[in-house]
């Protein structure tokens, strides 16, 4: 089995020591950019993570496929930050900010396809297989960033429309991400299958998580604004479930009222927003299903023939985000 600080130590090296071309510069340089302003490298590591279960030592093919899960990560928060007017990223000013739109789009797009590249470099009978699962993901990934920004305009959304689209923005590469570990190592179907319902189920927590932090966590540390979501209107999990929890007329009222506020008034949006989450006790409520998917994480790993030390692993990995402050 693998440690996780050799796990980390072997995605930041693969990071840092990519080569990317200098010309042309406004192509590349937000790509080394994005690369060089950290990230937790989540994906890659959870891909080498499950991949450690069975093996002691990662051959060089078997980073590209982790790479290319971070690259298009990558690509995907580029774009994101377009579609989302966010300014910052990583602590650091987003690419279409720092450089324009047109930048981002085109940086954005070499990513996708460089993530290709790096998968394409994975073990050649493993390819089939990954490059399924990648493309299903990607396409999966378009899809629930759609929904997102297509919730943006819709006065009210079920929990169930939020979980399938966060399903979808976030919990489809996560399970990617750790069933690749899995096709990777050799592991038995069914053990790659619950993989993937692990690795799913996280990712759903990992974004309730976002959406947690984006309202209550600390900017500095979390390295993006802290009302971005209430400002821009997104259906995060807080205000899912606070419309789902405003059932007196006055509440309702008050939810519209402050939905309807525009940019001039958008510190007095945040704050407001943010106290009624607290009154209506969605906050408390964030960290119950929080908690609820992560074991529901673990559970998906039950009778797949996982030994305990593998579980054990998992559940540790679980447990870590689940504390997450960035
Ligand atoms: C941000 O992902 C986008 C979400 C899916 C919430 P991360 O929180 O993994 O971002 P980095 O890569 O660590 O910056
Ligand atoms: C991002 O969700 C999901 C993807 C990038 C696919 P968010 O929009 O919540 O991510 P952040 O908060 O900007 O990192
Ligand atoms: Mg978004
Ligand atoms: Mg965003
Ligand atoms: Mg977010």
């Amino acid at each position: 089995m693998l440690q996780q600080e050799t796990i980390a130590e072997i995605v930041e090296k693969a990071i840092r020591t990519l080569a990317l071309p200098d010309e042309p510069r406004q192509l590349y340089e937000p790509v080394g950019y994005m690369f060089s302003i950290g990230g937790k490298h989540l994906r890659p590591r959870l891909c080498l993570t499950t991949y450690g279960l069975f093996h002691d030592a990662v051959p060089q093919e078997v980073v590209w496929s982790a790479l290319a899960l971070e690259t298009f990560h990558t690509f995907t928060l580029i774009h994101d930050d377009v579609m989302d007017r966010s300014a910052t990223r990583r602590g650091n000013p987003t690419v279409h900010c720092k450089w324009d739109v047109n930048t981002a789009i085109l940086s954005g797009d070499l990513m996708s396809i460089l993530a290709y590249r790096y998968l394409a470099m994975g073990p050649a009978d493993k390819l089939p297989a990954l490059l399924k699962l990648f493309t299903d993901t990607a396409v999966g990934v378009c899809e629930g960033q759609q929904r997102d920004m297509d919730f943006e305009r819709k006065p009210f959304i079920t929990m169930e429309d939020y979980m399938k689209m966060i399903g979808q923005k976030t919990g489809v590469l996560l399970a990617a991400a750790t069933c690749m570990g899995g096709i990777l190592a050799g592991a038995p179907e069914a053990q790659c299958k619950a993989l993937y319902d692990y690795g799913y189920r996280t990712g759903l927590a990992f974004q309730i998580t976002d959406d947690y932090l984006d309202c209550f966590g600390d900017a500095k540390t979390f390295g993006k604004p802290i009302g971005g979501d209430i400002a821009e209107n997104k259906k995060s999990w807080l205000l899912v479930e606070a419309l789902r929890r405003a059932v007196s007329e006055s509440d309702k009222k008050r939810i519209a009222e402050l939905l309807a506020l525009g940019d001039d008034r958008r510190a007095e949006k945040i704050a407001a927003m943010t106290q009624l989450y607290i009154d209506l006790g969605v906050r408390d409520a964030a960290d119950a299903a929080i908690l609820e998917c992560h074991r529901s994480a673990v559970d998906a790993l039950k009778q797949a023939g996982f030994t305990e030390q593998q579980v054990d692993c998992l559940r540790e990995m679980a447990e870590k985000l689940l504390h997450r402050e960035k």
